[in-house]
């Protein structure tokens, strides 16, 4: 059920869709041409490696020459053991680390290449929930979901019911008021993914987002990410629970040792 005040089908997508056609209305300009912006749109590349090596200091590579491409609204599954480097791809696409060689492209930025000025738009394009949830433990639950919306300048009455509804759709409804210091592990995670979507990223990068959540909560999560997945987010998830990601990833990227392996679908 969709929240009003919190339309998942305001996506970043469905904006650039509607905004091609308000412009090519004012404009007069015939309907192929409407239907070519759409189409670059959709066949557009949202995450590009080329040639991506990582290694942390002199240590060993973690990633080795890894190359792919994710387009819009594809529902990614990151697997592998630990230790294996999914942190670090995912860290690589939400440009906490640079790549130590190789082009790193996010929805058509070589980020790899990103000025500091230009860091507050990554922020907007990209979602993240990281591992360790980094919550602000010196404000309320509802204030860490509205920081995002602080870099956007929504007003406080709007930024307000989205943070609200944000909250609602991970369960949380009436823990606004809440420190994080008193939530549990699993709730902690939920507000990270809370604070995650409330600004309506074009990606979603999630790094074991059901790791302290019992089956249903974790199934509830996981229809989360779907709803966003459905309208057009483009959705990358780092988990140990292959038998989940299998009810909802279309395509695997494994790590293992260094190998890297591009799946359709998710092995067994
Ligand atoms: N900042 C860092 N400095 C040095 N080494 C690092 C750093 N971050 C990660 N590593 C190393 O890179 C390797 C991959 O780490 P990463 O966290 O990406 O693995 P992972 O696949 O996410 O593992 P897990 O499933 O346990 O979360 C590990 O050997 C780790 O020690
Ligand atoms: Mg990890």
């Amino acid at each position: 059920m969709l929240n009003t005040e919190y339309n998942l089908l305001d996506c970043p997508v469905r904006d650039q869709i509607v905004a091609c056609y308000s412009w090519s209305k004012t404009c007069g300009i015939s309907l192929a041409i409407i239907w070519l912006s759409v189409a670059h749109t959709s066949f557009a590349q949202m995450i590009e490696f080329q040639h991506v090596f990582k290694s942390f200091g002199r240590g060993r590579n973690i990633l080795a020459d890894v190359n792919f491409r994710i387009g819009p609204g594809e529902f990614i599954f990151v697997s592998g053991p630990s230790g294996a480097g999914k942190s670090t791809l995912l860290k690589l696409v939400g440009g906490l680390e640079p790549p130590s060689r190789g082009g790193v492209t996010v929805n058509g930025h070589r980020i790899d290449r990103l000025a500091a000025r230009a860091r507050p738009y990554l922020r907007r394009t990209v979602g993240l929930i990281l591992q360790d949830a980094h919550l602000l433990f010196d404000r309320n639950a509802i204030d860490n979901v509205l920081l995002p919306l602080a870099v956007i300048g929504l007003d406080r009455a709007t930024a307000g019911a989205r943070a609200r509804a944000a909250m609602e759709k991970v369960g949380l409804r009436g823990k606004e008021d809440l420190n994080p210091v008193e939530m549990s592990g699993g709730e902690q995670q939920r507000l990270a993914i809370a604070r995650a979507i409330v600004g309506r990223p074009a990606i979603l990068i999630a790094d074991e987002p059901t790791a302290n959540l019992d089956d249903t909560s974790a199934r509830h999560i996981m229809d989360v990410f779907r709803d966003f997945n459905q309208v057009g987010v483009t959705t990358l998830i780092a988990s140990h629970d292959t038998r989940l990601m299998a009810r909802y990833a279309q395509r695997t990227l494994h790590l293992d040792a260094g190998r890297f392996n591009d799946i359709p679908g998710v092995p067994e």
